[in-house]
């Protein structure tokens, strides 16, 4: 996931830190002051550095902070009082409180030097603030210790890179489906230090791949390389901010090596530019291609399901389950569909069957709905994932969702079929 860094500065204190973190964040970023800042939903990891005026994040930080949603976010700033005063920390707490919602991974605020003009105004006021004694000590901050502690802290969060392994030492070999790799070797890509875990979904029962995608939140990674990672797993991990490389092959070490190279050969640019330069074509035709290769077992399969379903689903069996009674047949696809799991082109190619073989719209439209977002097979695995409570109500209303949008579209295709 793309990271962005966005930043206040009128006299270039905060603007010297947010260059500092944004050369030690990996992979592809962007660095924005507040005025030009895009809008935060599209990026995966994000940093805001401000400034304190009158004891609070500048007001153009605190509008941006409020935007922020629920990301992972690293906050910096800048200040005339002392570094780890009351005035400071409760600066700090202010802009976190401005971004309740985000995930913070960490804060760092340092002295900044203070214009003399504002100290002069500053000490002329009946009541001078309370950071103003300490202001003698900002001049010439942040200085190269303020930017060492902060290029030291950012190595305690910095983003994680997973791979999915077959052991747990970095001269393994990927593993070529994430969801059950035996082990997710953690990676800091600065320091290379490993941590590997083993992955509990790794037999291959149901709802391996969220297993994997739990050790991937739980340690905070930023980025996925594996072989090939399921499409439900990759969405679980991209609503978390984590970026899945697939087609990666070779050791582990190795595909770090590659990934760490092509992070770092990535310009800073703006993220909201098309870039059709050769170099940036390249590696993406190369994914694309990747892409469509593990798209093959899909396709196979397919072709499969259809043989299959011929030659063991009779009409008789059909005919006893779906009565043609639109609220019964409602009822039975939204069952059926909720119970089977597996890529929505399957669901398909069985609603297709079904269809052929006299099952009603009703039915069809129904269990289509209901493959694609009931899941009652993960949900252990969802309710591990994102919580019980939430798990049992989103099942719940999909349900009486799926059957009211089987009743309504099969309404609805009537009407027009009937005008037509
Ligand atoms: C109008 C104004 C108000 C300020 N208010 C505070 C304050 O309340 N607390 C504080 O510690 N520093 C205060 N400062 C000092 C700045 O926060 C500090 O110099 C900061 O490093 C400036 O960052 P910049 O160079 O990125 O603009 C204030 C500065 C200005 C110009």
């Amino acid at each position: 996931m793309k990271s962005l860094v966005v930043y206040s500065s009128q006299t270039g204190n905060t603007r010297k830190l947010a260059e500092t973190v944004f050369e030690m964040l990996p992979g592809e970023k962007a660095l924005y002051p507040v005025d030009e800042a895009p809008d935060p939903s599209g990026y995966g990891f994000i940093a805001v550095g401000f400034w304190l005026m009158g004891g609070k994040p500048d007001p153009k930080s605190s509008e941006y902070l409020g935007k922020i949603g629920k990301k992972p976010l690293f906050l910096f700033a800048t200040h005339g009082a002392g570094a780890g005063s009351d005035h400071a920390i409760h600066g700090m707490e202010l802009a976190k409180s401005l971004a309740s919602e985000s995930d913070i991974r960490g804060t760092y605020s340092c002295q900044g030097e203070v214009s003399p003009k504002i100290l002069e105004k500053a000490s002329k006021k009946p009541e001078p603030p309370v950071w103003l004694a300490d202001a003698p000590d900002a001049v010439g901050h942040p200085d190269d210790a303020d930017v060492d502690v902060l290029k030291h802290q950012l190595k305690d969060f910095v983003l994680k890179i997973a791979v999915s392994s077959d052991s747990s030492n970095s001269n393994a070999r990927v593993a070529q489906r994430f969801g059950i790799s035996p082990y997710l070797i953690i990676v800091d890509p600065e320091t290379m230090e490993i941590e590997a875990v083993p992955n509990p979904g790794a037999a291959g029962k149901q709802a391996a791949g969220i297993q994997a995608v739990v050790i991937a939140i739980s340690k905070k990674v930023d980025t996925v390389l594996t072989g090939y990672c399921s499409p439900t797993a990759m969405k679980y991990l991209a609503d978390n901010g984590i970026d899945a490389i697939t087609g990666v092959k070779g050791t582990v070490a190795e595909a770090v090596a590659q990934y760490r190279k092509q992070a770092h050969a990535i310009p800073a640019r703006s993220m909201d530019k098309p870039d059709f330069s050769g170099a940036a074509l390249l590696p993406a035709l190369k994914k694309s291609g990747m892409q469509l290769i593990n798209l093959l077992p899909i396709f196979v399969g397919v072709v499969l399901l259809i043989g299959l379903f011929n030659a063991f689903i009779s009409k008789d069996l059909l005919s006893s389950i779906f009565s043609e009674n639109a609220l019964l047949d409602t009822l039975f696809g939204t069952g059926l569909g909720g119970i089977l799991a597996g890529n929505p082109l399957n669901s398909y190619v069985i609603g297709g069957e079904l269809l052929e073989q006299g099952v009603s719209l009703y039915a069809v439209t129904a269990f289509i709905a209901a493959w694609v977002t009931i899941g009652l097979v993960q949900l252990p695995a969802e309710m591990a994932a994102l919580g019980k409570k939430f798990a049992l109500i989103r099942n719940a209303l999909s349900m009486v969702l799926c059957m009211a949008i089987s009743i309504l579209t099969v309404v609805t295709y009537s009407a027009f079929s009937v005008w037509n």
